[in-house]
C-alpha cells in the first residue's frame, strides 16, 4: 500500500501545479488574401481578442508574448504532451523538426507581444505569414512549412520571464498546402507534339523551298528563254521588261508621247519601235514630235 503511494505520487510530480488554459478561438486562415496557401506558406488571421478575457497573469500584455505553433501528423499530440515543459521553445528546434528518423514533427515561431494584437470592434484584422523566414536555421525562426504535408497551427500565450506556456487557442483545422505537379508528367505530351511539329514544319518548309526554285526556273524559261540566247543575261532581260522608256501623257490636251531621257542612249527605243502604230501617231503634233526627234539625234 506504501509502494503503491509512493508511485502514485511520483507519476504525479511531472504534472504542473498550474495547468494551461485553453481559449475559445482557433487560428483560421486570411481568406481575404491572394497566395493564402503556397507549397510551404500559409496566411493566418492574426490572434486578436484571444487572451483578452484571461485573469491573474503573471505578465502584462505589453510583455506576455505570443508565439505560433505549426504542427504535422504526430506533431499535434507530440507537441500537447511537451506543452507544459519549461523548455518547450527549445525542444523541437526548426531545422530538424521534419527530418530525421522519429521528427517531434512541430516547432515554435514567436509573433510578436500580446498588445500588439488589440481586440477591435467591429471587425479585427491584419494577417501573419507562417514560412515567411524560409528555409532558415536558427531554432525558433518562421521557416517553410514541409511540401505536400497539412499543417494545423495553435496560438500560445508564453510568460516573457521563464518562457512557459500559459494559455493556448485550439488546434486549427489542418490545411492542405499546394503541391507541385511533377514537371515529367507537365511536359510528356506536349514534348511529344512539339517534336511533331517540328518534324512537319522542316517538311513543308523543304517543300516550299524547292516549289519556289521550280517556278523562279520555269519562269526564267518561259519568258526570256529566246531572248536572251545571245545577248544579255536572264536577270537582265527580266529586269529590263520592266523600264518604261517611253509613254503617252493621255490627260493633256494636246498629247506628245515621253521619251524617257534615262534611255535614250538606247537605240532599241525609237520612237518607231514604241509609239502605238495607229492613232497615237497621227494625234502626235508634228511640231512636237520633230523637237523630240532632234533632241535625240
Ligand atoms: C471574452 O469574453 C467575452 C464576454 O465576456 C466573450 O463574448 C468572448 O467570447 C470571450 N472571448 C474568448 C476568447 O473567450
Ligand atoms: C486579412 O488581411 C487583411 C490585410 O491585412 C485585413 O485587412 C483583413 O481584415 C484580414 N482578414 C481577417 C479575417 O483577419
Ligand atoms: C513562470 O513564472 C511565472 C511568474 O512570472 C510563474 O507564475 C509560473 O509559475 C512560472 N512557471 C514555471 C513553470 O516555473
Amino acid at each position: 500500500m506504501e509502494v503503491y503511494l509512493v508511485l502514485c505520487f511520483i507519476c504525479m510530480l511531472p504534472i504542473p501545479a498550474k495547468s494551461i488554459t485553453t481559449v475559445d478561438c482557433k487560428p483560421a486562415i486570411n481568406e481575404s488574401l491572394a497566395a493564402k496557401i503556397t507549397i510551404n506558406t500559409v496566411i493566418l488571421q492574426q490572434p486578436r481578442c484571444c487572451f483578452d478575457n484571461l485573469t491573474n497573469l503573471p505578465c502584462t500584455s505589453n510583455t506576455c508574448e505570443i508565439w505560433l505553433v505549426p504542427a504535422v501528423d504526430t506533431g499535434l499530440s507530440t507537441f500537447d504532451a511537451n506543452k507544459a515543459s519549461s523548455a518547450i521553445l527549445s525542444l523541437s528546434p526548426y531545422p530538424t523538426a521534419f527530418t530525421g528518423s522519429s521528427p517531434a514533427n512541430y516547432f515554435l515561431t514567436k509573433v510578436g507581444l500580446q498588445s500588439d494584437f488589440p481586440c477591435v470592434s467591429p471587425s479585427p484584422g491584419g494577417y501573419f505569414r507562417v514560412g515567411a523566414d524560409g528555409a532558415c536555421s536558427t531554432t525558433n525562426c518562421n521557416g517553410f512549412l514541409p511540401q505536400g504535408s497539412s499543417p494545423s497551427f495553435k496560438y500560445l500565450l508564453v510568460d516573457s520571464v521563464n518562457k512557459t506556456v500559459l494559455a493556448e487557442t485550439k488546434w486549427s483545422d489542418s490545411i492542405a498546402l499546394y503541391t507541385l505537379k511533377d514537371p515529367g508528367t507537365l511536359g510528356d505530351g506536349f514534348a511529344g507534339r512539339s517534336g511533331a511539329m517540328v518534324v512537319i514544319t522542316t517538311l513543308l518548309s523543304v517543300a516550299a523551298a524547292v516549289l519556289l526554285l521550280f517556278l523562279i526556273v520555269v519562269l526564267a524559261l518561259c519568258c526570256c528563254g529566246g531572248k536572251s540566247k545571245g545577248s544579255g543575261s536572264v536577270v537582265g532581260s527580266v529586269m529590263g521588261s520592266f523600264r518604261i522608256p517611253r509613254y503617252d501623257t493621255h490627260h493633256l490636251k494636246d498629247p506628245a508621247p515621253y521619251d524617257n531621257p534615262a534611255y535614250e542612249k538606247e537605240r532599241k527605243y525609237t520612237t518607231q519601235d514604241t509609239l502605238p502604230k495607229t492613232k497615237a501617231t497621227s494625234a502626235v503634233n508634228p511640231v512636237t514630235q520633230d523637237t523630240i526627234k532632234l533632241q535625240k539625234i
